[in-house]
């Protein structure tokens, strides 16, 4: 990572030959609280140390000239015409422009070069990555007067009307408010948040990503949204103050389950636990206690997994072979679903053993090498020097 902001300088330098303002943009892991975030409900998300970094800066050509350099593409955009890219990466660049041109601001042509080392597809959100820190570049190029929270909902925005993932605001909230050191807990009604400490040097949140990416990802995203909704609909006849599953609690839930489709009983029943247990979650951390917090992220599992239905064989298998190792706390997918990473906390002095048999063990079960990384807790987008 260290190498990379001196990297993407140089590379703007010689594309485009003037000084660029950067941006490091960090990917994030997500401790509990999982598809609670589109549900109004709370989140405990941290930003981690894998960046995406992006040199910038204002041009007289009148268009926006975005080079990805892990892709090797470019693409010329005009600030006018933001019709849909057959290149994935170059919608989001679309998407910030056009929600930002929404907002009343006007950009004027600037130039691109942006790169990382956030894995994609691994649940480690590098589009809001991408998201994040071109909004704190372009805000600080064009003097936009965006307040944090507000570029947070445009990169929502974006997903919803330019990449057709309908997601909640974790990501990309996360990715501009987070602090090194320090869990966050969002409320993703009010956008209130707390920050807790999360600094023992015995413990270490270990990563193992699955290296599968199922593209029922995006679609069932949707389909988790539309159940939920579905839900709160009986619910709402009976009690109309119920806007989101946020309002509601299992005691109306179990009430009313026969008046609703049997999937959309346990999409409800698992979010209104989830929700639970990220307050729960959060006073084990004032507690310090990381075994009882642990716990509740095998059973964050067991309901993404059984009731949710938004886990897959290998996930699950990186589960199970995680919750068999000396020194490990707690095991979970993370984020969206169908792939991507596992989030583990493991004793530090046994990280390096659960390491080496989570890839063996997983590479026998499912004959796919499994990466492996040890995250730091950073702070959220930045503009920095060199
Ligand atoms: C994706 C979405 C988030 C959130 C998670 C699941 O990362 O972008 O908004 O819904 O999935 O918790």
């Amino acid at each position: 990572m260290t190498d990379l902001l001196p990297k993407i300088r140089r590379l703007f330098l010689s594309k485009f030959d003037k000084e660029p303002l950067m941006v490091q943009s960090p990917g994030r892991v997500n401790l509990i609280g999982e598809h609670t975030d589109y549900n109004d409900g709370f989140v405990l998300p941290a930003a981690i140390d894998k960046v995406i970094v992006l040199a910038m800066a204002v041009n007289d050509a009148g268009k926006a000239r975005a080079y990805s350099v892990d892709m090797n593409e470019s693409v010329v955009m005009d600030l006018d015409d933001l019709h849909k890219s057959d290149k994935h990466w170059a919608n989001y660049v679309k998407g910030i422009i056009s929600e930002t041109q929404k907002e009343g601001k006007k950009l004027k042509g600037f130039d691109l070069v942006f790169g990382g080392d956030i894995p994609i597809g691994a649940g480690l959100s590098s589009s809001a990555a991408l998201e994040g820190g071109l909004l704190v570049g372009l805000d600080r190029l064009f003097k936009l007067g965006f307040t944090r929270k507000k570029m947070a909902r445009i990169g929502q925005l974006t997903e919803h009307n330019h990449v057709g993932v309908n997601c909640g605001i974790m990501d990309q909230f996360i990715n501009l408010h987070g602090e090194a050191n320090k869990v966050l807990k969002l409320d993703c009604r009010s956008l209130e948040y707390d920050l807790y400490p999360f600094e023992r040097d015995d413990i270490k949140i270990v990563l193992c990503n699955s290296k599968v990416s199922h593209n029922l990802a995006d679609s069932e995203y949707n389909v988790r949204r539309e159940q939920c909704e579905s839900g709160v609909e009986v619910l709402q006849k009976y009690e109309p103050k119920i806007k989101n599953l946020r309002d509601a609690d299992l005691e109306l839930l179990e009430a009313h389950r026969n008046e609703m489709d049997e999937v959309v009983y346990r999409r409800c029943k698992y979010v209104l636990e989830e929700n639970q247990r990220v307050h729960d979650a959060c006073r084990d951390l004032e507690k310090g206690d990381f075994k009882s917090f642990g716990n509740r992220m095998f059973q964050s599992h067991q309901g993404l997994s059984k009731d949710y239905e938004v886990s897959c064989k290998e996930l699950d298998v990186l589960v199970e072979i995680a919750q068999d190792q000396p020194g490990l706390l707690g095991s979970r997918m993370m984020g969206g679903g169908f792939g991507g990473c596992t989030i583990n906390l493991v004793e530090e002095a046994f990280v390096e053993d659960f390491k080496e048999t989570v890839s063996r063990e997983y590479k026998s079960r499912t004959g796919i090498k499994a990466e492996i990384y040890i995250t730091q807790i950073n702070g959220g987008t930045e503009i920095t020097e060199e």
